[in-house]
């Protein structure tokens, strides 16, 4: 068959990637109708995919190729980002294929490889297979090795490539996230292994590389001489909705800090690396910085984390349930729903730069944001004045929803009294480029199918991750755990997590 991409133009085409046949395990699932397929038809449509792309969805039900067609087309149509034309979708579907397995039944791989290969020829395609798991973590052991024995792995230089995308949680503390790991490893090569993390694929995380190594500007202002404090909020208005079944096994500090937060982190604080085209050399650096954190004590999480779980309240006007009240929260759960930390990295370049992290649900409004406070001019020249607070200089890079960055900057107001007021310098990305950004899982599967793992975790960096955390979670697990507050939804998070940027005369910035 090998029918030409309708949509893709020479630029495009140039990024292509190899034939590829995607194989989604919990094709019927959440991540499945909301994020792979609107992701896949953005890509078609922009031109991306390679005329030998095909999608084959898995799951336990018994489906149809035209059945599950139908499904994907009316549960995926509310979640596109843009209208999506009939003729892409009538392109997608037709490119679109079903086969049930049942991740703990052995012998259901074997439909997988015989529709694999009646695809493959039907289409005239010799294809790279890309197993995504977006299915619970504890299925992957299984699912890796029934794969293995049905000879659903090829690994030689001769044979197609095969790979798996696997979607976090990545375990749920170091011992279970090396375990996760061993399983896997015990059937894929470390490089044949995408370890997602959404964030990382977001425009204004990877624009981090660019902004710092491409401009001469930054780099030298780029460490403790300069910087006075770094804040990091990922604030969420939405409550845990339909998940409390999955979110209450982990929690915010889980869901949020281990892997997005930690993510742009180790992105902001890495020495250059010898090469941006190289995935290694970021990830090492990456992993450089997670191991300089401050590891905390049982002392430490005391003073240096705050949680909170969110009662009812308002929101936009509307009265929201409290967190114990919403449905599939077993009653009296202590799971946190927001929290506060703050970080250290003992390393020459950040000694002394405290970093406040905070993450919560059902804070006033949706906003992630990274921003760098600079230190004080030496000394005020202004004083004695009206008017005259001086304000520190403030980079804000803003993840979402607004994409952009913008610098706090002093200056006299017009008028003859001599006065100062900070104002901002903005970039948008709305206004510089003028199209809209694509979704993170647009790029991630792209640079998947291309074999590009730089916007991917490696197993050394969950390793770290968890390693950081381990102690929060021992120390609020124990008798003696530091209490856990109840904040209003729709305020800011509880009132003591003022204390954790307050105990170094710092504030949380309004966001
Ligand atoms: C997911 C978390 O990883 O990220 C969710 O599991 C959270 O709880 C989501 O809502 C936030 O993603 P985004 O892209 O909307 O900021």
């Amino acid at each position: 068959m090998n029918t030409e991409n309708p949509f893709a133009s020479g630029e495009s085409r140039l990024i292509q990637p190899p034939s590829t046949a995607l194989v989604i395990f919990g094709a019927t699932g959440d991540l499945t109708r909301r994020k792979l397929i609107p992701a896949l038809l953005n890509l078609l449509a922009d031109g991306y995919l390679p005329p030998g792309f095909v999608v084959i969805g898995a799951s336990r039900s018994e489906h149809s190729d035209e059945e599950f067609r139908n499904l994907i087309k009316e549960a995926a149509t509310p979640h596109t980002r843009r209208k999506v034309k009939e003729e892409v979708w009538e392109d997608f579907l037709s490119r679109t294929y079903y086969v049930a397995v049942d991740g703990d039944k052995k012998e259901t791989f074997h439909s997988l490889k015989t529709k694999l290969e009646s695809v493959g020829k039907e289409r005239n395609e010799n294809f790279n297979v890309l197993y995504y798991y977006a299915t619970a973590p504890e299925l992957f052991g299984a699912l890796s090795s029934h794969l293995k024995s049905a000879g659903l792995i090829t690994s030689g230089s001769d044979a197609a490539r095969t790979a798996i995308i696997a979607e976090k949680p990545f375990g749920r503390d170091l011992a279970t996230a090396r375990e996760l790991n061993k399983e896997l490893r015990a059937c894929f090569r470390e490089e044949q292994i995408y370890r997602i993390d959404h964030y990382l694929g977001k425009e204004t995380v990877q624009n981090i590389l660019v902004f710092r190594f491409a401009n001469g500007i930054f780099e030298p202002l780029w460490n403790h001489h300069y910087i006075d404090h770094i804040q990091i909020s990922v604030a969420e208005s939405v409550g845990v909705g339909t998940r409390a079944g999955f979110f209450d096994q982990h929690g915010i500090l889980r869901d949020i800090v281990q892997n997005h937060i930690l993510q742009m982190l180790s992105l902001l604080c890495i020495e250059p690396p010898h090469s941006l085209s190289s995935a290694e050399s970021i990830r090492d650096e990456k992993v450089k910085v997670l191991k300089s954190i401050r590891r905390y004590t049982s002392e430490t999480v005391r003073s240096e984390t705050v949680r909170g779980q969110y009662t009812g309240g308002f929101l936009a006007g509307e009265k929201v349930a409290g967190y114990l009240d919403e449905a599939d929260v077993p009653p009296g759960s202590e799971t946190e729903t927001f929290v506060a930390m703050k970080l250290e990295i003992d390393n020459w370049r950040w000694a002394g730069v405290p970093i406040y992290v905070r993450a919560g649900k059902r804070l006033p409004k949706r906003i992630t944001e990274i921003a760098i406070y600079f230190k004080q001019v030496p000394q005020s020249l202004f004083k004695g004045r009206e008017s005259l607070n001086l304000e520190q200089n403030v980079l804000a890079i803003q993840v979402q929803p607004d994409e952009g960055i913008s610098l706090r900057v002093s200056s006299k107001p017009p008028g003859p009294r001599m006065r100062v007021r900070p104002v901002e310098m903005d970039f948008t990305y709305g206004a510089s480029f003028g199209v809209e950004s694509p979704e993170a899982y647009e790029r991630l599967l792209l640079d998947a199918m291309k074999a590009d793992p730089t916007l991917f975790a490696r197993d050394d960096e969950i390793d770290e991750a968890w390693d950081l955390l381990s102690p929060v979670f021992d120390a609020w697990g124990s008798k003696e755990s530091p209490l856990l507050h109840e904040y209003e939804a729709g305020s800011w998070g509880p009132a003591e997590a003022a204390a954790i940027p307050g105990a170094s005369n710092h504030r949380w910035r309004r966001l």
